[in-house]
């Protein structure tokens, strides 16, 4: 195992019962704390898509805006975000996903990718996978190829990787 993964585990804090009673909730702002441990999870997604020719990073609300960009930046490509419902000012494709309760939705300005782009898509956390299934359907309808999705924390008992479309999914540690 890359020795920096351990750093990077052992500063996510677990919250017990948040947002509700019986959420894990897995917490990255203590990881942020830690400018070494921050830059070694950016350095690791950085290394593994250096010289990939993608072209946009597509970072997911909210806190796939604080991973993408310096990932975007490091590798020379545009940093598109896909914002939560009624944000963006532009003209907005949008596509729907299902939540444990209820549903929620993400935009994407029109234009914003052009077709036949590389795309690698980035969040914190990977847990049912419907998030990300939602930001690889807007960026295939924008004809952009998605060549992986990069997450920082993967909850394997939620099998998230398996609702992805078959796109590779790179995540640094499993909570178990
Ligand atoms: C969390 C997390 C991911 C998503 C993963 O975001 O940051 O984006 O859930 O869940 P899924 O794999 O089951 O779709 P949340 O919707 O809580 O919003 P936030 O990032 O804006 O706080
Ligand atoms: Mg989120």
């Amino acid at each position: 195992e890359d020795p920096r993964i351990n750093g990077i585990r052992t500063n996510i804090r677990v919250v017990p019962d948040f947002p509700k009673p019986g959420i894990m909730f897995q917490d990255i702002t203590t990881l942020l704390l830690e400018p070494k441990v921050f830059k070694d999870a950016i350095d690791m997604f950085v290394e593994r898509y250096k010289g990939k020719n993608i072209t946009v990073v597509a970072g997911i609300e909210a806190r796939g805006f604080i991973f993408g960009p310096p990932i975007a930046l490091a590798i020379g490509a545009k940093f598109v975000p896909l914002r939560k419902p009624k944000k963006l000012p532009g003209g907005v494709m949008s596509e729907a996903y299902i939540l444990e309760y209820g549903r929620d939705c993400l935009e994407m300005h029109v234009g914003a990718v052009e077709a036949n782009e590389r795309a690698l898509v980035v969040d914190d956390l990977v847990a049912t996978g419907g998030t990300l299934c939602a930001a690889i359907n807007l960026l295939e309808r924008a004809g952009a190829e998605v060549v992986e999705c990069a997450c920082v924390i993967e909850i394997p008992e939620l099998k998230g990787r398996e609702r992805l479309k078959g796109k590779p999914l790179y995540t640094l540690v499993e909570y178990r």
